[in-house]
């Protein structure tokens, strides 16, 4: 059975008990990450700290950890569930408190993290490409957060599931933001291009990466919005995330990307991503 975290206690998933008046299940009042491990050791562990702290004073949670105490407990949790690769998951949420809208004046916010297996994309999805539809963003107006409640990312997912696709590209006043789970890459006149950070999109971890590869590597790149439009004639289009690395998108709205395979910039960009991979797993 996995070991999961809940307020400073390590412990089986099965013995976990959070309060039902908790505002995470009341409201959806919390926030997440997801943290990629290989070989033991958590990518980019600042940046999803960051992350964190971000998202924890935008919603007025005060941080319940120090950076130190975070990594401790991150660390120690990759441990107990054996090493190797995982997708670690961690939450905080406002805590108990009697049912109001407001703030509780003095909140305990409920600290919990657990770890998932991290697969990564099985080679016949890598070497196909995946399917993804194209839908209006039906999100709030401060995507930057990474917030619990998920409710019109599930129902958009699922959306895209239901017309046998595999991710939603999201739109929002004509522009295309973000998948339902993922970032945004196309390559349109030979540059790669992905939306600009800012509150219609999460600042993606793995969005990061790709664009520190791209420049490490002379690969012509450039963060700018993608008109919904620009997406019929990209020779490439993306979706990036901690769980699912690169994954090439080879139809959208039914028609193919490009010639309706994973594209040369893809393939350059995934080998490089490996290779950052296998640096880091060498590193522990
Ligand atoms: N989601 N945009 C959204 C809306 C996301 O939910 C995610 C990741 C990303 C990519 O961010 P990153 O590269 O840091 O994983 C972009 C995670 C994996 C999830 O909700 O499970």
């Amino acid at each position: 059975m996995p070991i999961v975290h809940l307020n400073g206690r390590n412990l089986p998933a099965e013995e976990a008990c959070v309060p039902v008046l908790d505002r995470g299940f009341i409201f959806g009042d919390g926030v997440y990450e997801v943290i990629p491990v290989f070989g033991g050791h958590p990518f980019r562990l600042d940046e999803h700290l960051q992350r964190l702290e971000n998202s924890l004073s935008e919603v007025r949670i005060p941080s319940p950890h120090t950076r130190g105490e975070w990594t401790t407990l991150i660390r120690n949790l990759i441990d107990a569930n054996g090493g190797g690769d995982q997708s670690l998951y961690l939450q905080v949420t406002r805590g108990p408190a009697a049912r109001d809208h407001a703030l509780p004046e003095n909140p305990a916010p409920t600290v919990f993290a657990m770890s998932n297996p991290l697969r990564p994309p099985a080679p016949e999805v890598l070497e196909q490409g995946i399917e993804a539809i194209t839908l209006d963003d039906i999100r709030w107006s401060r995507c930057h957060i990474k917030a619990i409640s998920l409710l019109p990312n599930i129902l958009l997912r699922q959306t895209a599931l239901d017309a046998g696709a595999t991710e939603a590209i999201l739109i929002r006043d004509g522009q295309a933001t973000e998948g339902a789970a993922s970032n945004l890459f196309a390559v349109l006149d030979g540059e790669l291009r992905t939306p600009p950070k800012g509150p219609r999109l999460l600042p993606g971890i793995t969005r990061d990466v790709i664009l520190e590869l791209a420049a490490a590597n002379g690969i012509p790149h450039r963060e700018a919005d993608i008109r919904a439009e620009d997406l019929a004639h990209a020779s490439e289009v993306w979706v990036t995330s901690s769980t699912r690395e690169i994954l090439p998108v080879t139809t959208l709205d039914g028609k193919a990307v490009g010639n309706g395979r994973p594209g040369p910039v893809f393939r350059r960009m995934y080998d490089l991503y490996q290779a950052n991979k296998a640096k880091l797993r060498g590193n522990r």
